[in-house]
């Protein structure tokens, strides 16, 4: 009889990495996921330690295969968050903290790179402009801040490379994720010499760059041992978390679209061929599927939602939460939310936007803001949604995936404010599913990605948009899209106050004893001239 073969794929988020096993039919055996801290160490900061990492990925790993034969493990891949600057020192020790997505510490680099070098240069070479939470940018800051810690770069690599380049030995990347660096030549898939040149660093820095969907190697006896594996699991590059979801969402090929509701919210468009949107509002970025896409990225989407309601409501029970939000209230509200916790990317480019509620009255419930929050998100989306249809782009449907796209009240709320069908899919993990969809593909279980997602994923529900209540939303959306405009100036101002105050850092995060969850909060104080760490 044959055996089966498994596959692993890992997704590598922010607030936690999430593993799948796929068997060769692209039945999903099993899920785990773990979490680890994330530290805003100023306003704006965003980092994490590439060690929590591969300890979380590490132990994931042996809970997901418990009770699997460790030879039928035929391939493990990777989603990871793209765009975080992660440097090793000549031990292979990781130099400082990895730089992360959501970052926007750049400012000034990347008015450097727009203005001095050109936007017209940068997508020249890369395709791309500067974007605060790009990778090159990083590099920068780093070599203008820390040149100490500059000075003893000897490879960099991105988050899912480091789990990667852990697990093989070798130091490689994939095309997808290695768009999101500005170092990478977009088009001809290869690293640009005159952007490692700009930011000072040498080739040999830089991973060996593979097709998604390629071996990079197989796993090291010491990777093996400690995963519970065998030498004999290959190691396939994997993609860009956005990449991987597409994968998993059967985003493939020409024209076809997934928005993903994650700690960012996204909206991802395939193309066989190469394209650059004109204004550089979106990105451009080779697929992980061999050809290209176009992607819009908003910095805060799921994350606006668990803010509200973890941090400043205090419920965990997301569902009640929206269970008062009827259809005759969709495009009825007169609360507005912006989502930029974390500044804004996709359309506005700016680190320094934050978020706001306009428009409340005394008798404003905590219902209309939750709503205000779930509809902030879905406007932001549709902001990049506008600059794809400029582009002469016809969407008329899109795939969903994240844990945002989990509440049906939200997809409800997409498909009437981008007035487009979404497609619910038989399968919902999108990244960690794409990522193991890679690993089979590469280790040959399929002959393309775009066969296995034609084979493994399957749309099982549709929502129309109800013209009506589209209609209502199109008003709002008018009114929505004056609010960023009108207080931008108002953002810069709170900017500069924020870095004249010197606010200090904080990391947060989760601890579990027993069975028991807890967030955490660790601070410094100052107390008679001595520094404490504090938790709480
Ligand atoms: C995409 C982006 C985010 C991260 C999230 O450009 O920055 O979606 O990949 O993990």
């Amino acid at each position: 009889m044959e055996k089966n073969m498994y596959y692993i794929g890992v997704d590598l988020g922010t607030s936690s990495v999430k593993l799948l096993l796929m068997d060769k039919q692209g039945t999903v055996v099993k899920t785990v996921s773990k979490e680890y801290p994330i530290s805003f160490p100023k306003p704006g900061w965003s980092e994490q330690n590439p060690y929590d990492w591969y300890e979380q990925s590490v132990a994931g790993i042996r809970e997901l295969t418990v009770g699997i034969k460790k030879e039928e493990v035929a391939g493990i891949s990777f989603g990871g968050q793209m765009h975080g600057l992660v440097i090793l020192d000549e031990n292979d020790k990781v130099i400082r903290p990895a730089i992360l997505w959501n970052d926007g510490r750049t400012t000034k680099e990347c008015e450097y790179l727009n203005n001095t070098i050109g936007k017209g240069k940068l997508t020249e070479y890369t395709a791309n402009i500067a974007f605060a939470g790009f990778t090159a940018p990083k590099i920068l800051w780093v070599r203008e801040n820390e040149p100490e810690n500059f000075q003893k770069i000897r490879k960099i690599m991105l988050p899912k490379d480091y789990l990667a380049y852990r697990f093989s030995g070798v130091h490689a990347t994939d095309v997808s994720d290695a768009s999101g660096m500005l170092l990478f030549d977009v088009k001809n898939r290869r690293w640009s010499e005159e952007m490692l040149e700009i930011c000072g660093i040498s080739k040999d820095c830089m991973a060996r760059v593979f097709e998604s969907y390629e071996c990079i190697g197989h796993l090291t006896e010491e990777a093996a041992e400690k995963l519970g594996l065998t030498t004999d699991t290959a190691v396939i590059a994997g993609a860009g978390d956005n990449a991987a979801a597409a994968v998993g969402t059967g985003t493939v090929g020409d024209g076809s679209c997934n928005i993903s509701l994650g700690t960012s919210g996204t909206i991802f468009i395939s193309s066989m061929t190469f394209g650059v949107d004109a204004n550089n509002a979106l990105h451009a970025f080779a697929h992980a599927d061999g050809h290209y896409h176009l992607m819009g990225c908003m910095l805060s989407a799921a994350s606006c939602n668990k803010w509200w309601l973890d941090d400043i409501i205090g419920t965990g029970d997301y569902a009640k939460e929206q269970e008062g939000i009827t259809d005759e209230m969709l495009g009825s509200n007169h609360v507005f939310y912006l989502p930029y916790l974390m500044g804004e990317r996709s359309p506005h480019n700016n680190p320094l936007a934050r978020a706001t509620f306009t428009g409340m009255t005394m008798d404003t419930t905590r219902t209309d803001m939750t709503q205000a929050v779930l509809e902030g998100v879905a406007f932001a989306i549709r902001d990049s949604f506008e600059v794809a249809k400029s582009l002469g782009m016809k969407i008329t449907e899109t795939k969903i995936c994240g844990g945002g796209a989990k509440s049906p009240l939200w997809r409800k709320m997409i498909a009437n404010i981008l007035n487009i069908r979404v497609c619910v899919l038989d399968k919902e993990e999108g990244p960690s599913l794409g990522a193991a969809m890679l690993a089979a593909v590469g280790t040959g279980a399929y002959e393309t990605v775009e066969a296995a997602a034609g084979q493994i994923v399957h749309v099982v529900d549709t929502i129309e948009p109800d013209a009506e209540i589209a209609a209502r939303y199109e008003e709002k959306y008018r009114q929505f899209q004056q609010i960023y405009p009108a207080l931008k100036p108002v953002f810069d101002s709170i900017a500069k106050c924020e870095s004249s105050l010197n606010l200090r850092g904080f990391t947060q995060g989760n601890l579990l004893l027993g069975e028991s969850k807890f967030s955490y909060y660790r601070d410094k104080v100052a107390r008679n001239g001595e520094e404490y760490e504090v938790f709480y």
